[in-house]
């Protein structure tokens, strides 16, 4: 019904009317051992959870709400790379969909002008030495007119910055379609094809940064991001901090 063109990804689907969270239940399923593509999709999530403890906000019947389970080979360390990886699927999905080319902020908030329009969590089931599974939420805002006031300033959707209104499973096609090449690519390839191409989305590099940590802020200029998809970051005193997760603001030039 989803009309795939994919080869594996999205067709074991759990397609569900509402549920808490399509992440708890991608982790609950990913751990009684789900395929890799396995696809837990939702009209309403009661309990949509962001980043950093944040709640999502997931009306019914307006958005994406979905998350992917990925079984890549790779350790722990090597993650960051599949949440840059999940975010250029994302920002190409829009850009055939819409015509328009979104930004993306490290790690992997999706932005048009300046609002963020896709949220992505990406959370991992790991041993020491490798990951089992990393499950990969995807928050899109596609149909909305209007958001609850505290995110009304920071929030968008696509159907506000096009002025058009969009079939929602054609998008999670051409999304699962772009995931699947990506995927395929690093696999084959690695990651500096991918990370190529999320340099071409980026707003942040070059820029004059603060990254909000959980050990506290970090304040200089983006310098770029490494090979294992870290954001390299040069503080005033010349000093060089690699940062794995956070929250970035840009400053204004
Ligand atoms: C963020 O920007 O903080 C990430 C938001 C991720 C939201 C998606 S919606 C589908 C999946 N299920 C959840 O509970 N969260 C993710």
């Amino acid at each position: 019904q989803l009309g795939l063109k994919t080869k594996r990804f999205g067709w074991n689907v759990y397609d569900q009317e509402s549920v808490p969270s399509t992440q708890q239940l991608a982790h609950q399923l990913a751990h009684e051992g789900a395929e890799e593509g396995t696809l837990v999709i939702a009209e309403e999530q009661t309990a949509g959870r962001g980043r950093l403890n944040r709640s999502w906000h997931s009306p019914k019947g307006t958005g994406i709400w979905m998350s992917i389970i990925l079984r890549p080979s790779v350790p722990p360390q090597q993650a960051p790379q599949l949440t840059l990886l999940v975010a250029v699927a994302v920002a190409q999905a829009i850009q055939e969909v819409t015509n328009i080319v979104p930004d993306i902020k490290w790690p992997n908030d999706v932005l048009i002008n300046g609002k963020k329009v896709v949220g992505i969590l990406t959370e991992l089931q790991a041993d020491p030495d490798q990951v089992r599974a990393v499950i990969v939420g995807i928050g899109m805002n596609v149909n909305q007119t209007q958001f609850p006031s505290d995110i009304a300033s920071t929030a968008t959707s696509l159907a506000i910055e096009t002025g058009r209104t969009f079939h929602r499973p054609k998008i999670v096609q051409t999304l699962l379609q772009k995931l699947e090449q990506l995927y395929e690519q690093y696999v084959q390839h690695g990651f500096l094809p991918i990370k190529l191409l999320w340099e071409g989305y980026s707003v942040t590099i070059g820029q004059q940064i603060v990254a909000r940590t959980l050990n506290g802020a970090i304040r200089g200029v983006a310098l770029g991001i490494t090979d294992s998809g870290t954001l390299k970051v040069q503080t005033e005193d010349g000093g060089i901090h690699y940062v794995y997760s956070a929250d970035i603001e840009i400053k204004k030039q």
